[in-house]
């Protein structure tokens, strides 16, 4: 009876005790599942493609999968990122888009171990300055977004090491200078974003090792105007200019005058972008530099239509179908003229070119002789009067008033 009544009880122990091993021994399988899981802040897919969004992410996800080769974090509140948080994954990432998440501070050594990162976004963040070797390990970068942000500086030495980067973006940024050859470990660069800083100057080789440069926006700047040969090519076998640039932006700027060689030895130049400067004219040598080019935008500068404009008229005339709204391209530099098509203009149309002295009418001329001629005659004669009256003898002491007085 006590046996009968007892195996339900040892029945019980049982079930707890295989419920206790079965639990102990799930347990690290459960923890290993969730170490090598997906972080509850994120999305995991097969293809070792991680995403994490939303401002309830306020630090790092950890626990990333040790697989993962791109990393998709956006719109979350992370504020610093540091070596620690690529630990586990560093080896497999290729791929790493950070953007809009008010990030404002990278360590140093940040990305030390994510030697094979082929693409950094960092887009849309608070980012004001970078340590300067921060990228220094990724020799595989091939394009580094950092648009968006408030980077006021970038430090000398910022970019070295990235000798495959083909897409450098600094656009929509803070920046006042760029330091003199900042660019110049870059020899695979292709793309150059600048865009919509407030750079004033720019040093006269900062692009000068850009072998491979293939388009440079410089529109929304500060840029009133450019040093001449600053699109020329410096590398050990080759001085003439840029060999690819094929894309120049420049609108936007406060463009007052470019250099005659700005444009000189760039044979891949096909479009030029000036709308929206300060220009009052263009030299001559840059318009014969224009030969290759496809498209060069000119509205809206102040063109100042004296003599001084012929060559730019000529051009247009010659080369209406590269300039988009040709018609538009107009005198706002010389009031009388105001808002008439450059090519629209004749000859008689042009006032004279300042600084050129005022060519004089002949008709203004032969008048001037007369008065000049009359003035000499008069003098003479008037002279010739004096000497008669001098000659005639006065009484000692006697001056000539003296002598009219007497009169
Ligand atoms: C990465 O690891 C996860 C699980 O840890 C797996 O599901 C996925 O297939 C792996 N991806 C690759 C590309 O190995
Ligand atoms: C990296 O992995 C180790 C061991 O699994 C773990 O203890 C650590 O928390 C992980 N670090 C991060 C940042 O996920
Ligand atoms: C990285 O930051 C976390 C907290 O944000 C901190 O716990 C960790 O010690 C830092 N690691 C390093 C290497 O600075
Ligand atoms: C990074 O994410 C942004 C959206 O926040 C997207 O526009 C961009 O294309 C992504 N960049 C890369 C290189 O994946
Ligand atoms: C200069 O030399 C390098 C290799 O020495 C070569 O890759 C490059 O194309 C040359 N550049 C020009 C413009 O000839
Ligand atoms: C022209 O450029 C200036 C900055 O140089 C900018 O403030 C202005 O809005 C631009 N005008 C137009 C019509 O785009
Ligand atoms: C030409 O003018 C039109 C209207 O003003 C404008 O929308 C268009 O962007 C201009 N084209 C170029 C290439 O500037
Ligand atoms: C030039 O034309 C524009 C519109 O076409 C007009 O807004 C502007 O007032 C004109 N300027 C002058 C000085 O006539
Ligand atoms: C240029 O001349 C054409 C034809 O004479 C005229 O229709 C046009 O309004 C003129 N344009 C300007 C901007 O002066």
């Amino acid at each position: 009876m006590t046996l009968t009544a007892k195996p339900p009880s040892l029945g019980s122990d049982m079930r707890v005790q295989t419920i206790v091993a079965a639990c102990l021994w799930l347990l690290p399988a459960l923890f290993c599942t969730v170490a090598r899981g997906c972080p509850s802040q994120c999305q995991c897919e097969e293809s070792s493609r991680v995403q994490c969004q939303g401002d309830h992410i306020t630090v790092f996800p950890a626990h990333i999968p040790a697989n993962t080769s791109y990393l998709y974090i956006s719109n979350t509140g992370i504020s610093s990122l540091n070596s620690s948080d690529f630990e586990n994954f560093s080896h497999s990432l290729r791929s790493l888009n950070i953007s809009n998440s008010g990030i404002e501070e990278i360590s140093h050594g940040t990305f030390e171990g994510t030697r094979l990162l082929e693409v950094l976004s960092l887009i849309g963040n608070n980012l004001q300055s970078l340590p300067v070797h921060l990228f220094s390990n990724l020799g595989r970068l091939e394009k580094l977004l950092l648009n968006r942000n408030k980077i006021r500086v970038l430090p000398g030495g910022m970019f070295q090491g990235l000798k495959q980067l083909r897409s450098l973006d600094l656009s929509q940024n803070a920046l006042t200078e760029i330091p003199d050859g900042i660019f110049d470990d870059l020899p695979n660069l292709e793309s150059l974003f600048l865009q919509g800083n407030q750079i004033k100057h720019l040093p006269q080789q900062v692009f000068s090792q850009l072998e491979k440069l293939q388009a440079l926006y410089l529109s929304e700047n500060r840029l009133s105007t450019l040093p001449e040969g600053i699109f020329s090519l410096h590398t050990k076998n080759h001085t003439v200019g840029l060999p690819m640039l094929e894309h120049i932006s420049l609108q936007h700027n406060h463009l007052r005058s470019l250099p005659e060689e700005l444009l000189r030895g760039l044979p891949a130049l096909r479009h030029l972008d000036l709308h929206n400067n300060s220009l009052p004219n263009l030299p001559r040598g840059l318009l014969a530099s224009l030969e290759s080019a496809q498209e060069v935008v000119l509205t809206q500068n102040p063109w100042r239509c004296d003599e001084d404009i012929v060559p730019l008229l000529n051009w247009l005339r010659d080369h209406q179908s590269k300039v988009p709204n040709a018609s538009k391209v107009v005198c706002l530099g010389t009031p009388r003229l105001s808002n008439i098509s450059i090519t629209n203009l004749s000859g008689h149309d042009l006032d004279p070119a300042p600084g050129k002295g005022y060519t004089v009418p002949p008709d203004t001329l032969c008048i001037a002789v007369i008065l000049v001629a009359t003035l000499v005659i008069s003098v003479f004669i008037i002279s010739m009067w004096w000497r008669r009256i001098k000659k005639t003898p006065f009484p000692p002491g006697r001056t000539i008033e003296h002598a009219f007085l007497m009169e």
